[in-house]
């Protein structure tokens, strides 16, 4: 979900069927196997998440990640911001997919740098840093949301080159600064709803 998008919430009535389904639960056959389950703060929410006084902080966090008083979840999902100052660790273009890049870092990551290192302190270790979108001047269609391709990827060119080195690299920096921060991001993903370019978005933090 790109941030520059406008959030519309929906309430989705699924019009369940009023005649009955038998549902049997064989809990002795292994059909999909299930990691665990997580949240996200993307958004900024992790940031006031941090902001919260040391009581009610302590407590979102217990009702989150403690396996006695809280859900006991163990995986996170971070977003690797794409836009521009002060979301993305490049919010200018290098010019070119070879020029050098100018990463910046404030240490902060929108407060998932702190939230990350709190869900580690409740064991947990599953880190998925999620990036929604390329930098926009790396793409298409020039803006990280609605659509678009990366440069270079196959059928889609741009007169500014081929990025998709360059956005390796950009995801690699980003796993590095969380690294140095004694934080190991063990998922990492590229891209987030790529086929989606309307406004109206379901909104779940962790699927989207
Ligand atoms: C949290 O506090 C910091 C430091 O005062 C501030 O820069 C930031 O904007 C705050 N975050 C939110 C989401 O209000």
């Amino acid at each position: 979900m790109p941030a520059s998008s406008k959030v519309v919430a929906l309430a989705v009535n699924v019009g369940l069927a009023l005649a009955q389904t038998t549902v049997t639960v064989n809990v002795g056959s292994l059909l999909q196997q299930i990691d665990g389950f997580g949240v996200s703060q993307a958004f900024g929410r992790a940031s006031q998440f941090q902001n919260l006084t040391a009581s009610p902080r302590t407590q979102g966090l217990d009702y989150l990640f403690s396996t006695t008083t809280g859900a006991g979840l163990t995986i996170i999902r971070n977003r690797i911001g794409s836009g521009g100052a002060g979301d993305s660790i490049l919010p200018t273009s290098p010019g070119s997919p070879t020029g050098t890049p100018s990463y910046v870092w404030d240490g902060v990551d929108a407060g998932q740098v702190w939230f990350s290192q709190a869900a580690m302190t409740y064991g947990v270790k599953t880190i998925y840093a999620d990036a929604w979108s390329a930098p926009g001047f790396m793409k298409t269609n020039g803006n990280e949301a609605n659509g678009g391709y990366l440069c270079g990827v196959t059928g889609e060119t741009c007169s500014s080159g081929d990025w998709r080195q360059a956005y390796a690299n950009f995801l690699v920096q980003y796993v590095k600064y969380y690294q140095q921060a004694g934080i190991s991001i063990t998922h990492l993903g590229f891209l987030n709803e790529p086929d989606l370019v309307l406004v109206v978005r379901f909104c779940h933090p962790l699927l989207h």
